[in-house]
């Protein structure tokens, strides 16, 4: 199980080295198994920790050169950062990262042999528009993008359940979660509203192999609280 701590425009350098370093000795003092990855703003990004992956929320397609306001593979390297998140909806639909950006961004790092966690997920009204028009629009997402690459985890992350308290319901879970698994067998998260109240259910689910979580990862204790929830199931001690 991976559980991925989304931290956003939210931290700073100061305050990142205090998170990691709470959660390290969390998961040290707990035993905790689970996979924990935090994805810090890109100016606090810094080396992995043993116990904790440090992710880069964004990088352009490139090593290096003129694209102001981003950062390559150059910058990554300087902090032996290895993981990389493509496609959350934020860049696709605040920033208005399209599918050949996604695609573009998916390719160069893939190249490179990054671990790559892939977002994709719906808006609303495609989600009022039936299962169907969910697929089609995850599978155009997905269009292009190597389902066999060896380091590529699946996020699914409905655009309308992001960072609005309202996760969406274990049905709508399991069956979007079951049709992405029908053609690609890459470790998928569920992403969206997952907190400490609903994590113990979602994480529960045929199908889910851990979350991607914003708002209730900020604050180091609920990050703590969330991977002994998962560490829980993975040990086969309940919820
Ligand atoms: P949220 O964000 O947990 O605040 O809904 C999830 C995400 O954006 O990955």
């Amino acid at each position: 199980m991976i559980v991925a701590a989304n931290l956003k425009a939210n931290h700073t350098r100061s305050s990142v080295k205090s998170y990691l370093d709470a959660v390290s000795s969390f998961i040290g003092e707990n035993d905790i198994k689970t996979r924990a990855v935090v994805f810090p703003p890109a100016t606090a990004l810094c080396p992995s920790r043993g116990n904790i992956t440090v992710g880069a929320q964004n990088a352009w397609a490139a090593e290096n050169g003129s694209f102001t306001g981003e950062i390559g593979s150059e910058q990554l390297d300087e902090f032996g950062i290895r993981t990389l998140l493509v496609g959350h909806s934020e860049r696709r639909h605040i920033m208005g990262e399209g599918l050949d950006t996604t695609k573009r961004k998916f390719d160069f790092f893939a190249e490179q042999e990054y671990e790559i966690f892939f977002c994709v997920g719906e808006p609303i009204e495609i989600k009022e528009a039936g299962f169907d028009a969910v697929m089609t629009y995850i599978e155009r997402q997905l269009d292009g993008v190597d389902l066999n690459y060896s380091r590529l985890i699946l996020a699914y992350e409905p655009v309308w359940a992001i960072g609005t308290g309202k996760a969406a319901t274990s049905g709508d879970i399991l069956s979007v979660h079951s049709a992405i698994k029908g053609f690609c067998d890459k470790p998928l998260l569920y992403g969206g509203s997952v907190k400490i109240e609903n994590a113990g259910e979602i994480l529960s689910l045929e199908g889910v192999d851990g979350a991607l979580v914003g708002t209730a990862s900020w604050i180091s204790d609920r990050f703590c609280a969330l991977l002994n929830i998962a560490d829980n199931i993975e040990k086969g001690l309940g919820q």
